[in-house]
């Protein structure tokens, strides 16, 4: 199919969404009004024990409350395998350079994300929005083209859809039971979707390995040498091989290694997959204990943005079940900021989901993101594009105004000429800014400006308060004595 018959296939469709609104504005009905695709099944049905305006802002798809039955393992790891995942997420020895850990990204003060709209990756120097793009030849050659998402309740099962574009999913059809960018090159003895994940921030240049010639897993990861003899995971197995400390941790953790020869990447992988479905469960949030049955858990300005969330702005009809996420794709006319993946008319502009599939109905759509401990996590958006709660919900009153008028203030990145040059290409382009709007699924006004301090409200109360100090999780050495505070 070609471009234009896409542009008018996204317009018919435009045209076809607004007749159905017309029809339901003259039915009268605000619930009918489907302004997106049909969600998934929802799990929960639940009604909540505040039944007070049940009926036309009803509170129809409230889910269950998570508990830890909703988890890997039901939430109960073992010790070692947990304790070996955590010294591994802040060890900078899984980096090709080790200079950078996953928990660079994805740091414990920094409520599991980073706090920047685009990470700084390897070379980089400092933790949080200090962040820096490092020196000379080593600084980093370019942003992360995503926002570093934040980790919070990735031990639920439901949570089977990983990154922006869901690029790592379950898939039964697959080998290892998981589709992911290495299609038959993933090892088998994954132990579910998360472990699958950690394999990849290790083979991407930017992320962790290096860059080609700077050392051999960037060289590797450079000549898309993943599984290999000499591929990035051997070789990064190797050096956890090489290492007293380590092989003493993979005993203790696993009864299938007795030498260090028998430590695998995957016995790394699922131990990091560990750590992070076991830490930072987030079951005992306001909203969690009102959906148990006390209601004096929200004030009535969070019930009132409940109602909003599950009734008349439809938020649930993406943001369902208990993590707040259908874990499928949608197009909301985000803007588009930073180096891009590589695709469209200057380089500039990430397809989302359509990298995955393909299908060029599927330009600009992303994965619903989960909304657990939501007002710890800016900025918003895949890539980062809003810096607060009120910016990201305000964009829901008019989701195309909102993307023209992107007040780029909001973007929060260290800068540098050449970086900051390329950032706004997209947003400078008004062609490309135009398809952003013409892909775009929602439909304006079903929030108004007076709903947003309520929906903001709301979306505070599901902050898990026992995932406000996670200081706990940070390891005072790892076995490498690569320094862990930075
Ligand atoms: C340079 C920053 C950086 C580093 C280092 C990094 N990540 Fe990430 N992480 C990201 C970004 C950016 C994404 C989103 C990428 C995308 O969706 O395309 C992400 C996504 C994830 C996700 C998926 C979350 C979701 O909501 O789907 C998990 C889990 C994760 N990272 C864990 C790790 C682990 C484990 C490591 C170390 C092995 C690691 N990360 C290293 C930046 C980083
Ligand atoms: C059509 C499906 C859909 C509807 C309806 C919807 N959202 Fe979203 N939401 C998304 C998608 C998709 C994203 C991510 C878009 C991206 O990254 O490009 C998102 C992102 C968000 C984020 C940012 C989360 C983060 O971690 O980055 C918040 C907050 C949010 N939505 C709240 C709401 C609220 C409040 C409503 C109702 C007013 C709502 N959403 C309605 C699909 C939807």
């Amino acid at each position: 199919m070609n471009q234009k018959n896409i542009r008018n296939m996204i317009i018919y469709r435009g045209k076809i969404a607004a007749l159905g609104l017309l029809i339901l504005c003259l039915m009268g009905s605000e619930f009918a009004s489907a302004q997106q695709r049909p969600p998934r099944e929802n799990r929960g049905n639940q009604p909540p024990a505040d039944n007070d305006n049940n009926g036309r802002n009803g509170n129809r798809g409230v889910p269950d409350p998570l508990e830890d039955a909703d988890y890997y393992e039901n939430n109960e790891h073992p010790e070692d395998k947990v304790i070996l995942g955590n010294l591994l997420f802040y060890d900078k020895i899984l980096s090709g350079n080790m200079n950078i850990s996953c928990a660079t990204c994805h740091h414990a003060m920094a409520d599991t994300g980073d706090g920047l709209s685009l990470s700084a990756g390897e070379g980089g120097m400092g933790l949080g929005i200090t962040r820096a793009l490092g020196v000379g030849d080593d600084a980093v050659h370019e942003r992360i083209p995503r926002n570093a998402p934040a980790l919070f309740a990735v031990g639920a099962t439901e949570f089977d859809t990983i990154f922006h574009d869901g690029r790592i999913q379950r898939d039964d059809t697959m080998p290892s039971g998981i589709a992911s960018p290495a299609g038959t090159d993933l090892p088998e003895g994954l132990d579910n979707v998360l472990a699958a994940q950690a394999l990849f921030p290790l083979t991407s240049g930017a992320e962790m390995a290096g860059q080609a010639s700077e050392n051999p897993i960037g060289t590797a990861a450079a000549n898309g040498d993943l599984a290999g003899p000499n591929g990035v995971w051997q070789l990064i197995t190797e050096r956890l091989r090489a290492n007293a400390a380590y092989v003493d941790l993979f005993q203790a953790a696993y009864d299938d290694v007795s030498v260090a020869g028998d430590i695998t990447i995957v016995h790394a992988a699922n131990a990091i997959a560990a750590f992070e479905a076991s830490s930072w469960p987030s079951n005992n949030s306001p909203f969690d204990r009102f959906l148990r049955g006390d209601n004096s858990a929200l004030s009535n300005l969070e019930r009132q943005g409940m109602r909003l969330f599950y009734g008349r702005a439809r938020c649930s009809t993406c943001h369902s079940g208990p993590l707040l996420s259908d874990f499928d794709f949608h197009a909301i006319a985000m803007p588009q900021i930073g180096p891009g993946k590589g695709v469209g008319v200057n380089g500039h502009e990430d397809f989302g989901r359509e990298l995955v599939t393909g299908d060029p109905d599927h330009r600009y759509e992303f994965r619903t993101p989960p909304l657990r401990n939501v007002a710890l996590t800016a900025p918003y958006g895949h890539s980062g594009a809003y810096d607060t709660l009120e910016a990201i919900v305000t964009h829901y009153t008019d989701p195309e105004g909102s993307l023209r008028n992107y007040d780029r203030d909001n973007f929060v990145a260290p800068s540098r000429e050449d970086l900051d040059a390329i950032d706004f290409a997209v947003m400078d382009n008004p062609e490309l800014v135009d398809e952003i709007a013409d892909a775009n699924f929602l439909r304006r006004g079903i929030l108004q400006e007076e709903d947003v301090p309520a929906v903001v409200a709301f979306l505070k109360s599901l902050t898990d308060p026992d995932n406000l100090d996670l200081r706990h999780n940070v390891p005072s050495e790892v076995p490498s004595g690569l320094p862990v505070f930075d």
